[in-house]
């Protein structure tokens, strides 16, 4: 990693999300999210997980802070639970609630922890999933005054705000395939909560900045490029059209105020006039979420992807150089704003041995994946930061706790926290970036 040298501005930080780590969900006068509501039916999470108690972050925060601190890192993005600081979605703010987060602004930045914000990591308050949840047109006008609020609350001392973590997973997951959180199967549906989440995402970012709040505005996309699995004319069109459903439905609307004329993407009857100006203010930054790519075959059976470089315990193929063909892919495509890389990382079937974990697949990983984003920002494409997901282990959504992201091992009956292995390699690199 000796010859690895990131500019000297380069951000490298660790990232997590509200229902994945707090519990306390019955506390401090949160109310409950989509999220208490899917996780409490039997059959949706794996082992029948829930968020219930999580890493008890709600109460352990402080020391949670103080291994982030101890990791070295510069930044750390986290995510409000909108349930908590506004319960019902609409109407009174809770104190408390916005207390949580007040301190845990703080604690970061008096532990030298640059705070980035997340406002939507898919914990929407029951209460407005009860009226409609995002195909509601007016979910879409809660949410920016949910954002405008917390982002003046926070905006003095959180450097960036991301409206949304991932729209793709809420609209396709959420309410096409049904596997998260409100777990409807309608492609229809679906659509109109895409629309409506990229509106919120325009609506929030004009009410943000005309309070005048100086922090930096972007949304956060997952996305993968698509490889053929042959050089078939049936394969290249798959890839190009499951590209399109991934990465061009939300990035064309944002970056070019356009949606995408694809066959599999026809177009929405929420679309009002408007709307799309609204999508496409411009972006401070746009956060990319990358863990693998799309391997796109027609034949039957598939042709199953290479899985050279190993795969993760999600059954995800590790291909780094994926993120390098993604963001030179983006700049080819879109006028880009500065990216920042805010998730990457490996579930891995990690083992506590004597106070220690040895995930050396997980350093191989982040190894390779940095050496693939390097290639990327000498290639030409701004990129300002690095958040390796997650911090620690935690509610791996519909796989509950059996898949672990973590640079920490977390043992959830005693929750103790044990850095891995590769949480030290990660500080040793960073200690190395600096001296360099
Ligand atoms: C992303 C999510 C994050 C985490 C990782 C593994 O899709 O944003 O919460 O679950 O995947």
């Amino acid at each position: 990693m000796q010859d690895l040298k990131f500019p000297s501005s380069f951000q490298w930080g660790v990232a997590t999300s509200s229902y994945q780590i707090e519990g306390a969900v019955n506390e401090g006068g949160r109310a409950p999210s989509i999220w208490d509501t899917f996780s409490h039916q039997p059959g949706k999470v794996d082992n029948n997980d829930t968020g219930d108690v999580a890493c008890d972050h709600y109460h352990r925060w402080q020391s949670d802070l103080d291994l982030i601190k101890a990791l070295g890192v510069d930044a750390y993005r986290f995510s409000i639970a909108w349930p908590r600081v506004q319960p019902l979605g609409s109407g009174a703010w809770n104190p408390a609630g916005l207390a949580f987060y007040d301190r845990l602004t703080d604690g970061l930045l008096e532990r030298g922890i640059t705070p980035h914000v997340t406002l939507y990591h898919w914990d929407l308050p029951q209460a407005l999933q009860d009226n409609g949840g995002w195909t509601s047109r007016d979910t879409a006008k809660r949410f920016a005054d949910y954002a405008q609020t917390m982002a003046e609350r926070l905006g003095d001392r959180a450097v960036s705000f991301s409206t949304h973590n991932e729209p793709w997973v809420t609209a396709v997951l959420g309410n096409q395939t049904g596997l998260f959180a409100p777990g409807l199967k309608d492609p229809v549906i679906a659509r109109r909560v895409a629309h409506h989440l990229l509106l919120s995402h325009g609506l929030a970012l004009r009410a943000i900045r005309a309070a005048g709040v100086k922090a930096a505005l972007g949304i956060v996309l997952n996305q993968s490029p698509a490889t053929p699995a042959t050089s078939s004319a049936e394969d290249v069109a798959l890839a190009a059209r499951e590209y399109a459903l991934l990465v061009r439905w939300f990035a064309e609307p944002l970056l070019l105020g356009r949606y995408p004329t694809a066959p599999d993407l026809p177009v929405c009857e929420a679309i009002e006039p408007g709307d799309l100006e609204t999508i496409a203010q411009p972006l401070d930054f746009l956060g990319i979420n990358y863990y693998t790519r799309i391997w796109s075959s027609t034949s039957n059976p598939p042709v199953p992807a290479p899985h050279a470089q190993g795969t993760s315990d999600m059954g995800w193929e590790n291909y780094p150089e994926g993120l390098t063909e993604l963001l030179c892919g983006l700049k080819r495509d879109y006028p880009l704003p500065p990216v920042f890389i805010t998730e990457n990382g490996l579930a891995n079937r990690d083992v506590l041995v004597d106070g220690k974990v040895d995930d050396q697949p997980r350093i191989e990983y982040m190894r390779t994946h940095l050496s693939a984003l390097k290639a990327a920002i000498d290639a030409g494409v701004d990129v300002r930061g690095f958040f390796y997901w997650s911090l620690m282990d935690n509610f791996e959504w519909s796989s509950g706790y059996a898949k672990r992201f973590g640079l920490v091992h977390v043992d959830y009956q005693t929750q103790v926290r044990t850095p891995k292995e590769s949480a030290h390699w990660y500080r040793r690199f960073i200690e190395q970036q600096r001296r360099a």
